[in-house]
């Protein structure tokens, strides 16, 4: 987008402008800990804009999403072609599978974004997988952790390059907030003094098993204490390509990390590396909550509705379960909760719930929500 074209734009806009500018790569990225902001009265123009910021910055996407042909260009790619073929492709058949237009482009971008493995782009997959595991993460849940209304304007402005008009709702006063930074006018950003917050702010997680991702793009940085000293550590991560990890790729790691940190950040973040305990803490694991007594706590608990529309999550992943109870008897949809591979819903891939559940729930707590699912109105 041209810098005239965005003078074009609503007040609104250009207050997004200056804020996410700085996360544009020619800038110095802003450092500083994310206030809160509303979106409301955000018109398309500006969420095709607040799209774009968040591809280069807050999403991490062009981490991947770049010419160095690791995932597909989508800023080079003729995206009016391509996201038509992928609807069109007899492997996909996700949520827009049989569709065309706008809308099913929204929903297959929206798909990407939540659900990568739902849909493989040949030859992209995780090695050994056949393209059937997609290396990309999950952009809604940690580390990336994009709200709905972010993830909404990435689908307006990736719609926007391929020359569709956007699909996507306007953002209004009932959405969560969008993470914001403070703007250019406030000074250098401040240093950052925690590992942790470097970690975070530069997208470590993204690639490396770090704060519960379980990525596996990089190797996992568990232990590296015992392999490398302080000086490699700082070599590894400034100049990536100077020598490449046993059965990872060159290329894939960023490069530009020794521009954009300050000395005292690489300092500190070789310490944090160095202090990385052998192997990653365990996750709370949900068997060891105490049992849940309401159904809300047993979907809160479970994640049910990360990927069923149910409190009104929206969420696509899974097929609506409203109406189950006349489609399915009690005992099947009880299988279909602790054997979830046994039949597959129409319209939906295989192997994305989890089929743990059996081992996870307490008899109690599958009774809670059966009775809810079977009498689940329309
Ligand atoms: C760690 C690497 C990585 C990151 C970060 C990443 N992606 Fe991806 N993405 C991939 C790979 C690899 C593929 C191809 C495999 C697949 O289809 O899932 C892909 C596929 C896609 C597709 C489908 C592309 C097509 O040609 O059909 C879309 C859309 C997409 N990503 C959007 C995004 C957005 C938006 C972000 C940022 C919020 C993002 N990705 C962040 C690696 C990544
Ligand atoms: C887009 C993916 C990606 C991101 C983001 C990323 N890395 Fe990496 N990293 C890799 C890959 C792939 C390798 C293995 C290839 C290599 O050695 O360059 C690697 C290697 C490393 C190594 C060497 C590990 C070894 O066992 O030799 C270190 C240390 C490291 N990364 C630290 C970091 C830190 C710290 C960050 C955040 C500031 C980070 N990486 C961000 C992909 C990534
Ligand atoms: C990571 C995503 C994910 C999570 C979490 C998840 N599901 Fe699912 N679920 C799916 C998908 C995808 C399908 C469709 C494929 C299939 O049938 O296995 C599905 C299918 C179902 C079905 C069958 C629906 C039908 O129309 O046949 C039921 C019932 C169900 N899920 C209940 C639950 C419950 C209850 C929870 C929480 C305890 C849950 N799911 C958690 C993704 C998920």
């Amino acid at each position: 987008m041209t810098f005239i074209k965005v003078m074009g734009f609503s007040v609104v806009l250009l207050a997004f402008y200056a804020v996410y500018a700085q996360l544009l790569p020619q800038v110095e990225p802003d450092r500083s800990a994310p206030v809160e902001a509303s979106t409301d009265g955000l018109d398309m123009a500006g969420m095709i804009a607040l799209g774009e910021m968040l591809f280069h910055g807050k999403g991490t996407c062009t981490l991947c999403h770049n010419d160095l042909g690791r995932a597909p260009d989508l800023l080079q790619t003729d995206l009016a072609a391509s996201f038509p073929e992928r609807l069109a492709d007899p492997r996909y058949s996700g949520v827009s599978a049989g569709k065309t237009g706008a809308k099913a482009v929204e929903g297959y971008i929206l798909e990407s974004m939540r659900a990568p493995s739902a849909y493989v782009v040949a030859g992209f997959g995780k090695k050994g997988t056949d393209d059937t595991v997609s290396p990309m993460p999950v952009v809604d849940a940690a580390p990336i952790g994009l709200s709905s209304v972010e993830m909404n304007a990435l689908a307006a402005f990736l719609q926007d390059r391929a020359g569709f008009d956007p699909t996507v709702p306007l953002p209004s006063a009932d959405d969560t907030p969008v993470a914001q930074t403070p703007d250019a006018g406030a000074g250098p950003a401040p240093l950052l003094t925690s590992g942790q917050d470097i970690v975070d702010e530069y997208g470590c997680a993204a690639c490396h098993d770090l704060n519960g991702s379980g990525a596996d793009i990089g190797p996992s940085l568990y232990g590296i204490g015992k392999r490398m000293d302080r000086a490699q550590l700082i070599e590894a991560v400034i100049d990536p390509n100077a020598t490449i990890a046993p059965g990872f790729e060159p290329g894939f790691m960023p490069s530009d990390f020794g521009d954009r940190m300050r000395g005292a950040e690489l300092l500190t973040l070789a310490q944090f590396l160095l202090e990385l305990p052998d192997t990653a803490p365990a996750l709370p694991d949900p068997s060891a909550l105490p049992v849940a007594t309401t159904v809300t706590e047993v979907i809160d608990n479970y994640g049910c509705a990360g990927c069923h529309d149910l409190e009104g999550s929206g969420a696509e992943v899974g097929p609506r379960l409203n109406g189950l109870g006349a489609r399915l008897s009690p005992d099947g949809i009880r299988t279909a909760i602790l054997d979830p591979n046994a039949s597959i819903a129409e319209g939906f891939e295989a192997g994305l719930m989890p089929d743990d559940f059996a081992q996870q729930m307490a008899d109690s707590e599958i009774d809670l929500i059966v009775d809810y699912l079977v009498n689940l109105p329309e």
